[in-house]
């Protein structure tokens, strides 16, 4: 059976479902963006999984304020630590602070059978196995 044909469809196994917890921490992974290392994040919100690339839509820089701690102290938002922009969870437009009429770059991610995986498209790629270092996030 090939990725292709399973129930995932294609999709790259990321982690069990219940390693992310409503409004909780989000799971962080790598990927290539354009060939390029950049973080990405799922977390679960209402009871559904979203991704996003970890990068603000003010400067390009990962928003967490500890590894996978994305959400305000309501559990409300998705906030980010640098200066403070404000994100909905449900699509990642932006909704307060300065990133404008940005919005979070979103990743497809599905759960199926207890486990979650997310689905490449042709600008962002799963980082190779065995990539050499200088093709993963610091
Ligand atoms: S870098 Fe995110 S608000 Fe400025």
């Amino acid at each position: 059976m090939t990725v292709a044909d399973t129930p995932a469809g294609g999709g790259e196994a990321l982690c069990a479902a219940t390693a992310i917890e409503e409004r909780g921490r989000a799971w962080v992974w790598d990927v290539l963006e354009y060939g390029r290392p950049v973080r990405a994040f799922a977390l679960r919100f209402d009871g559904r999984l979203r991704a996003y690339l970890n990068r603000c839509a003010h400067v390009a820089a990962e928003m967490d304020w500890q590894p996978g701690e994305f959400l305000d102290t309501d559990r409300r938002w998705i906030v980010c630590s640098i200066h403070g922009a404000s994100y909905e969870p449900a699509d990642g437009r932006c909704v307060g602070g300065p990133c404008g009429r940005g919005r979070l770059t979103p990743l497809a991610v599905r759960e199926h059978d207890g486990q979650v995986y997310w689905y490449p498209s042709r600008d962002i790629q799963p980082v190779p196995f065995d990539a050499p270092a200088s093709e993963r996030p610091p």
